[in-house]
């Protein structure tokens, strides 16, 4: 089969890594997904600036417009709202498939843009605007579309956990944990977003319309963010057995009678130590979702920085360049024949103790 091209926007914290990943793993995310991948081109602002990859020459460009132009899957990985929307709109247009990890764009014009996917018959996917490496978005709208979700609790933004869990266990300032969530690459470009619970609205609208089969924006959703959250508030959480977390909650609300609506909101909370968002710590997420059928369920990874979003960028890469080769849902993959399967005996040998820690 002819190489599916990709052009990726932005070489930043995750752009760096797509590109990085993309290159050095070509030979076996070409044969995932049934078609040699082929990075044309990777779109900057400055040409120059010093990049945490090492590209081929000629690759890196100013001219995103052309690049779209010329491609079969777009990466979006620039952030903010322009010129990301039209070069979005563009790929669309084109007939490209579009990956992106802007939730802050999505929670604003994601029914535009979805809408226009649609209408143009291509994919727009997503993975990594929520929660990171997590794959959630896809479990919540396929794995539980049988099911009927009643409430969606979320630990969704790094850095302000990051801060939280530093404050808490080792006594940091918060000024001080930023800036090392900033230097980490957690942190957005304006980190305002994410200590005033912006970054977390955004997602929570994406994780409650995907969750509630209904259109959230980020002005439906209520939010406050951590930046009055004091080393007192902390400490007189921790003496009586809290801890203070940023949670994205979306839930059916309503009397006994029958859900009245879906409230969504992010706001610093006081959580039992005994509950498992308790122990996500560090620049981890997790989501915490409770269904009518499946009970709970718990999703927990990095959600944030540079190669952990990569891993989910590249998912939605692979998936979406496996319908353009077989034009519907993809194969289901079994193995690629790289990794030898181990007999049985190797295993034994190498590993099978008593009583494994692991
Ligand atoms: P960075 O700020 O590190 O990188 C942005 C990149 O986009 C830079 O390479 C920049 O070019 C390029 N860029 C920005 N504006 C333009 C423009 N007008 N024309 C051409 N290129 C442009 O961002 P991140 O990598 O951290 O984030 C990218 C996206 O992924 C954002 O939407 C973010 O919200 C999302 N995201 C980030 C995560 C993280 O952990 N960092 C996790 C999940 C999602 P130049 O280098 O020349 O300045
Ligand atoms: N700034 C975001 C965070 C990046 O800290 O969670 C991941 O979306």
């Amino acid at each position: 089969p002819s190489p599916i091209r990709i052009a990726l926007l932005g070489c930043g914290t995750v752009g760096s890594q797509v590109a990085r990943i993309l290159l050095a793993d070509a030979e076996d995310l070409g044969n995932r997904a049934g078609a040699p991948l082929e990075l044309v081109g990777v779109a900057v602002r400055t040409l120059d600036a010093q990049r945490d990859v090492e590209l081929p020459d000629g690759l890196l460009t100013l001219d995103a417009e052309s690049l779209v132009a010329n491609a079969d899957i777009v990466i979006e990985l620039m952030g903010g709202m322009e010129p990301a929307k039209s070069l979005i709109l563009r790929a669309i247009d084109h007939g490209a498939a579009v990956v992106s990890g802007n939730k802050a764009l999505l929670a604003q014009d994601g029914p535009e843009l979805y809408e226009q996917a649609d209408a143009a018959g291509v994919q727009l996917s997503y993975e990594a605007a929520v929660a990171g490496a997590i794959p959630i978005l896809r479990p919540i709208r396929d794995s539980l579309s049988g099911d009927r979700i009643t409430r969606v609790l979320g630990i969704v933004n790094g850095t302000t956990n990051y801060i939280l869990d530093q404050m808490d266990s080792t006594g940091a300032r918060f000024a001080d944990a930023l800036k090392t969530a900033q230097d980490l690459g957690y942190a957005e470009a304006d980190p305002t977003a994410d200590i005033e619970g912006h970054d977390a609205a955004a997602k929570a609208a994406i994780l409650a319309s995907l969750s509630f089969h209904t259109r959230f924006a980020l002005e439906n959703v209520f939010f406050e963010g951590i930046t009055s959250v004091t080393a007192q508030d902390i400490a007189s959480a921790a003496e009586d057995g809290y801890v203070v977390k940023l949670l994205a909650i979306a839930e059916l609300l309503g009397d006994a009678s029958g859900a009245d609506g879906v409230g969504v909101r992010v706001h610093p909370t006081l959580l039992p130590r005994s509950h498992p968002l308790a122990a996500v710590r560090g620049a981890f997420n997790a989501v915490f979702v409770e269904a009518e059928n499946a009970g709970e369920l718990m999703f927990y990874g990095q959600g944030a920085g540079g190669t952990p979003t990569a891993s989910a960028v590249l998912g939605d890469v692979v998936s979406a360049a496996r319908r353009m080769v077989l034009g519907g849902p993809g194969r289901t993959e079994t193995t690629t024949g790289h990794v030898p399967a181990l007999g049985i005996d190797a295993v034994r040998t190498s590993y099978c103790i008593a009583l494994q820690v692991v």
